[in-house]
């Protein structure tokens, strides 16, 4: 089985800078670090309120992902705004997201059924940018059906309910990783490339990792408070192992 991608998303690095309004700590550091610590890419989400990743981070991380050949993953909502900075940078990838104000963070995927005639063209003109777009999606196959008539070439598969579920010991909990499994494979049987995040910790990680049509896992929240109490490198080369050896029990 192929290798899986480990994209880390640092924007709870900013959170941390931006609640004492300091310079510091530094998200464009903490990619470097994470890029040396074997991520493959670095994923950032601008919101519309801006309340951890700032414009110049993103600057600054599109010039420092460039210049190290490595991907960057811009998250965005499906607005002019996002689509003009998205526009302006050309990140190797764009994941389209909800975004609702109000709330913590990305409760649930982007409703591409609902919302087709509005996203497909801006899934367009990104992609006729250059940029590899990636619809971030309940695991739902009426949604990853209309992420492929929208004309994405990625979906991301939203772990959260999962890893929730895990967290809890709910009941729920083998029932939510069916719909992920089911939602994979009927992805890549339309030819999508599938990704995978939100929550994933420790414990997450290898069930996810272990399905075989997942190419990509994007890991944030998790991995920033890890480095807390063990530094951001190591957390992220635990992390890496636990995904290599998901995929190794795998194959075996
Ligand atoms: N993927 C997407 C589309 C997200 O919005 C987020 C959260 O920003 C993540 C992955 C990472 O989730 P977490 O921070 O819970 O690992």
């Amino acid at each position: 089985m192929t290798r899986i991608r480990l994209g880390v998303n640092i924007d709870h690095v900013a959170t941390v800078r931006n609640a004492r309004g300091a310079s510091y700590p530094d998200p464009v550091r903490a990619a470097e670090l994470a890029l040396a610590a074997g991520a493959d890419g670095i994923t950032a989400h601008l919101r519309e309120d801006r309340r951890h990743i700032s414009d110049a981070d993103i600057d600054a991380l599109a010039a420092i992902t460039r210049r190290r050949g490595r991907p960057l993953n811009l998250e965005m909502a499906v607005t002019p705004e996002m689509e003009q900075v998205a526009l302006a940078h050309r990140p190797h990838a764009a994941c389209l997201v909800p975004e609702r104000r109000e709330e913590v963070t990305t409760e649930g995927g982007l409703d591409v059924a609902k919302g087709h005639n509005a996203i497909a063209p801006v899934i367009a003109r990104l992609m006729g940018a250059g940029i590899r777009v990636s619809c971030f999606i309940d695991a739902d196959l009426a949604q990853v059906a209309a992420a492929k008539s929208a004309g994405s070439a990625v979906v991301e598969l939203h772990t959260g309910a999962y890893c929730d579920a895990v967290r809890e010991r709910s009941t729920e909990t083998s029932a939510l990783f069916d719909k992920l499994r089911a939602a994979a494979a009927e992805a890549a049987r339309l030819g999508l490339e599938v990704h995978a995040g939100h929550g994933i910790d420790y414990e997450t990680v290898k069930p996810i990792a272990a399905i075989p049509e997942v190419a990509e896992l994007n890991i944030g929240h998790f991995l920033i408070g890890e480095a807390i109490f063990i530094g951001l490198g190591p957390a992220i080369q635990r992390m890496r192992a636990l995904m290599d050896e998901a995929r190794a029990t795998r194959a075996a």
